[in-house]
C-alpha cells in the first residue's frame, strides 16, 4: 500500500527546479508540481519532465462549474501526468465531470489517478463554523467529502496521515502531506508525521517538501524518506 514518496517542488521557476533535480543525482522521484510552478512554466515544463522520465502529481486543485472543470481536465489529461486533483467541495457533479474530461484527454494513454482535496489543512474548526457556516465537525466533513469523491468515481483524497486509515477503510487511496524527517523543522505545518509513522497509519503516497528540498543533502534525505516509508 505504501507506494512512493512524492517531492513537493515548491519552486518559483524551472531553473530553480532543475538546479534542485541536479542535486538528486541518479534518483528519478515522483514530483508534485503545484500552482506556483505551473502558473509560471505551464504545460511545456510538465511535458519536458515527463519526457525525462519523472512521474508527476499535478496539484492544481480545480474548483469551478462542472463544464469548465470538464474542459480544463480534458487539457490536463493530454499532458500524461500520473495524478491530478480537484476540490471535493465542488460537489459530485463537478468531480464526475473532471473524471470524464481527464479520461477523454488521456485518450489511449495511461489514465491518471484523480483525487480530491477534502478540507485544506489551513481550515480549522473555527473557520469551518464561523466563516464557512458549516455546523459539522471537521472530521465529519472530511469523511463525507471523501465519500462524495468515491461516489463520483475518483481514486482517493489528499488528507492528513492521521486520516489515512479512515480513507483506507473507504477503499480509497490517500496522498498525505505534513511529513517531516525526525528532528527537522516543523515550519508552518501544524501537525507533522514522520514517513515511518505515515506508513503505520496507512498512507498510500506521502508528499514531502522542505524535509528534502531544504536538506543539506537532498539525495540522502530523499533516499532516507523512501526507505522509512516503504519499510525497507
Ligand atoms: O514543505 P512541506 O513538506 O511542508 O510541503 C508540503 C506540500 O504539501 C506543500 O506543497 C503544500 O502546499 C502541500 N499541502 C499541504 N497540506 C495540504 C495540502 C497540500 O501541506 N493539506
Amino acid at each position: 500500500m505504501c507506494k512512493d514518496v512524492i517531492i513537493a517542488c515548491d519552486f518559483s521557476s524551472k531553473e530553480e527546479l532543475y538546479a534542485f533535480l541536479e542535486k538528486l543525482g541518479d534518483q528519478k522521484p515522483y514530483l508534485k508540481v503545484g500552482m506556483e510552478l505551473y502558473y509560471k512554466e505551464g504545460a511545456p515544463m510538465v511535458r519536458e519532465l515527463k519526457a525525462k522520465g519523472f512521474k508527476i502529481f499535478l496539484d492544481l486543485k480545480l474548483h469551478d462549474i462542472p463544464n469548465t472543470v470538464y474542459k480544463a481536465m480534458r487539457n490536463l489529461g493530454e499532458l500524461g501526468v500520473d495524478i491530478t486533483n480537484v476540490h471535493a467541495s465542488g460537489g459530485i457533479k463537478m468531480m464526475a465531470a473532471a473524471l470524464k474530461g481527464l479520461r477523454e484527454g488521456a485518450g489511449d494513454g495511461a489514465m491518471p489517478k484523480l483525487i480530491a482535496v477534502t478540507q485544506l489543512t489551513s481550515t480549522d474548526a473555527e473557520t469551518l463554523k464561523n466563516e464557512l457556516l458549516i455546523g459539522e465537525t471537521l472530521e465529519n466533513t472530511v469523511k463525507h467529502y471523501a465519500l462524495n469523491a468515491k461516489a463520483a468515481g475518483l481514486d482517493g483524497v489528499v488528507c492528513s496521515p492521521l486520516e489515512a486509515s479512515i480513507i483506507k477503510e473507504l477503499g480509497l487511496m490517500s496522498v498525505t502531506p505534513g511529513i517531516r524527517l525526525a528532528g527537522d523543522s516543523v515550519d508552518d505545518q501544524k501537525r507533522v508525521t514522520t514517513p515511518a509513522k505515515a506508513r503505520e497509519m496507512g498512507s498510500t503516497y506521502i508528499v514531502v517538501g522542505r524535509s528534502i528540498t531544504a536538506a543539506e543533502d537532498p539525495r540522502e534525505a530523499y533516499i532516507k524518506c523512501t526507505k522509512e516509508f516503504k519499510g525497507e
